[in-house]
């Protein structure tokens, strides 16, 4: 089902009505430009999906209010993925040939960008990620974008805090198998831990949506490590941190951007005191950019604060708007082009500028969880 622009989770607009204003991609002078959105706005990581639409949704009023671009408004068109697999092409093919959109903002979760990217690619119509992290998304071609740093870098920020600031020596490695995101982001942090003369004494693996890991976790106790590493998301994370303390497990665990959610406390309770993650960006940054974008997000949504997803989208529809302006047009190969040459563009998450691989290059920020709360620990710059 799709939702147009402004009416997000409170109406939904039939496919007819939703694609009213526009012939389609090419698009003359006044034509409203047509942006598709994927996003898991239910489901597993429901938080995702609405974190980062929220985002995405303030930046095209934003713009809009301000007279859109080449003189041109917005309609972003967003699709529900539910968190399910499968899902992202579908609607990612409904929104290239029903809505004729002229780039695809999305998805948060790398399993679904990798599933919608060949799409784009062969439609030739620009997909950019806010905050799919895995190298392979953007590998998949020319059209396909991202505008956060990517998980080689993530995972060596991982090796170094665990190295440096937990003091460990000795790491645990808790994977989901089915998940890219976490697949690769365990490799990358194995790799550079392991380079940097630690060890990984023993490694387990689940699976996405499972609910009991204390087969896993045993395993991992008998190994007697000193930290455990959990790339996954934040609903097995929380599950996994409460397990552990159940079994009297009191390392420190710690996972990278994938944990960042308000459900991971709700989740994981009072046992996710002292676990720590990495993540693109944190509210608290003084930066005044940060902290306007801070107040407006507030004042769109009831008071929430915004989370790296919807810092990330919101940056996402900013660097397309600019690419559509540099460009001159929406046409996808042009489109595509001025995209690529993305430079020093200024948003909430720092400077993009897009390399030679459609990837940004950005600092991260560790969090740790204290008393309940999510607390900034540290920048660490690329
Ligand atoms: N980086 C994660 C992935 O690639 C998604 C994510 C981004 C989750 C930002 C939370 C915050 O799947």
């Amino acid at each position: 089902m799709a939702i147009s622009t402004g009416s997000i989770l409170t109406a939904c607009k039939k496919p007819d009505e939703a694609s009213k204003g526009s012939g389609g991609g090419k698009g003359s002078a006044s034509e409203v430009i047509k942006v598709g959105e994927f996003a898991s706005l239910t489901g597993k990581e429901a938080t995702f999906g609405q974190s980062s639409h929220k985002g995405t949704l303030l930046a095209i009023e934003e713009l809009n209010a301000a007279g859109g671009v080449l003189g041109r408004k917005f309609d972003l068109i967003t699709e529900d993925t539910q968190s399910k697999q499968g899902e992202s092409a579908s609607v990612v093919r409904k929104l290239i040939s029903r809505d004729k959109v002229i780039a695809v903002l999305g998805e948060v979760a790398s399993g679904r960008s990798l599933e919608a990217a060949p799409i784009c690619q062969n439609a030739k119509v620009p997909m950019i990620s806010p905050s799919s992290t895995n190298p392979k998304v953007t590998e998949v071609g020319d059209f396909v974008f991202r505008v956060c740093f990517i998980d080689p870098f993530q995972g060596t920020v991982m090796a170094l805090f665990a190295k440096n600031t937990l003091k460990a020596k000795n790491v645990a490695v808790l994977t989901d198998a089915a998940a890219p995101y976490s697949v690769g982001l365990a490799t990358f942090f194995k790799e550079k831990f392991v380079a940097d003369g630690g060890k990984v004494s023993v490694e387990q693996k689940f699976s996405s949506g499972d609910k009991d890991f204390k087969a896993q976790l045993t395993a991992i106790k008998a190994a007697n490590p000193d930290a455990i590493f959990a790339p996954c998301y934040y609903t097995e994370a929380g599950l996994i941190t409460q397990q552990a303390r159940q079994l009297g497990i009191n390392l420190p665990i710690f996972g990278g951007d994938g944990w960042e959610a308000p459900e991971l406390l709700q989740i994981g309770g009072k046992a996710m005191d002292g676990t720590f993650y990495s993540t693109h960006y944190s509210p608290e940054d003084k930066a005044e950019m940060v902290q306007t974008f801070v107040q407006k997000f507030k004042a769109r949504w009831k008071g929430e604060v915004p989370d790296a997803m919807a810092a990330l989208g919101y940056d996402s529809a900013l660097v397309l708007a600019d690419a559509i302006k540099r460009a001159g047009g929406t046409d996808g190969p042009k489109l595509r082009d001025a995209l690529a040459a993305t430079k020093d563009f200024v948003g909430i998450t720092g400077k993009t500028t897009l390399d030679a691989k459609r990837n940004a290059t950005k600092p991260a920020v560790i969090i740790e969880v204290k008393d309940g709360k999510f607390v900034y620990k540290e920048t660490v710059n690329p």
